[in-house]
């Protein structure tokens, strides 16, 4: 008995120094992305500002189409959260300005709203709406992969910041997708059900071909 409890407690025991072997791999952004993210700079060149990020406390610039800037501190950027499975991002909102629908195909999101009213909301695979107008201090957590949104509420601009459960999120904007590449005009028709018009109006506006 006594035995066993001793092989157990040594069986946990190395299980927890395997898992702990590596602290961290801050990303070397030189090397290859790949599903396990990205190779680690050597531990010996790690410096504290790794891991911090200061491109955050500017705000983006919002004299823009859609009026709103997403500033992102992903991998990309920000090299210390490789291998950690979070990653961050800032909103500004001006006044009526909104972030298109859009999905984030590896991460779930997390939204606080530090200043401002924000109308926020995802459709949901069985196509039902969850929305809400969130005030500074609330918190909404959009799921991995469904299209949601954010606009401006009221008058104002808006400010807030995005949590992500991964290092690379990856950012898809249904709007772009359709009208800022090069899906030919009648296939965004065809495909969308759209009004070849409208479709030739929106590709022109966000620069799209085809
Ligand atoms: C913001 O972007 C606009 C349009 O690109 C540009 O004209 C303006 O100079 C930028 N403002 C700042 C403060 O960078
Ligand atoms: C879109 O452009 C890319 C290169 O920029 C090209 O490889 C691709 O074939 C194009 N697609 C269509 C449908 O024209």
């Amino acid at each position: 008995m006594l035995l066993h409890i001793v092989f157990l407690i040594s069986l946990l025991l190395s299980t927890y120094s395997n898992a702990s072997v590596q602290d961290f791999c801050v990303a070397d952004l030189k090397g290859a992305d790949g599903p396990a993210g990205f190779p680690c700079k050597p531990p010996a060149t790690v410096i504290s500002d790794d891991f911090v990020y200061p491109g955050l406390a500017e705000a983006g610039n919002v004299t823009n189409i859609i009026n709103a800037a997403v500033t992102p501190a992903f991998v990309g950027q920000f090299p210390g959260v490789n291998g950690l499975g979070l990653s961050a991002a800032r909103l500004d909102l001006g006044p009526g300005g909104v972030i298109p629908l859009h999905t984030h195909a590896g991460a779930n999101e997390l939204l606080l709203v530090i200043h401002g009213h924000i109308t926020a909301g995802f459709i949901s695979s069985g196509n039902i709406v969850y929305q809400k107008t969130l005030k500074k201090g609330e918190l909404m957590v959009f799921p991995q992969g469904l299209l949601h949104f954010q606009v401006a509420a009221g008058k104002k601009g808006a400010l807030a910041f995005a949590i992500f459960s991964s290092a690379n999120p990856g950012l898809q904007i249904l709007d772009f997708a359709l009208f800022a590449s090069n899906f030919s005009t009648p296939l965004v028709t065809k495909t969308t059900f759209l009004d070849p018009a409208l479709v030739k109006k929106l590709k022109g506006v966000l620069g799209g071909s085809g």
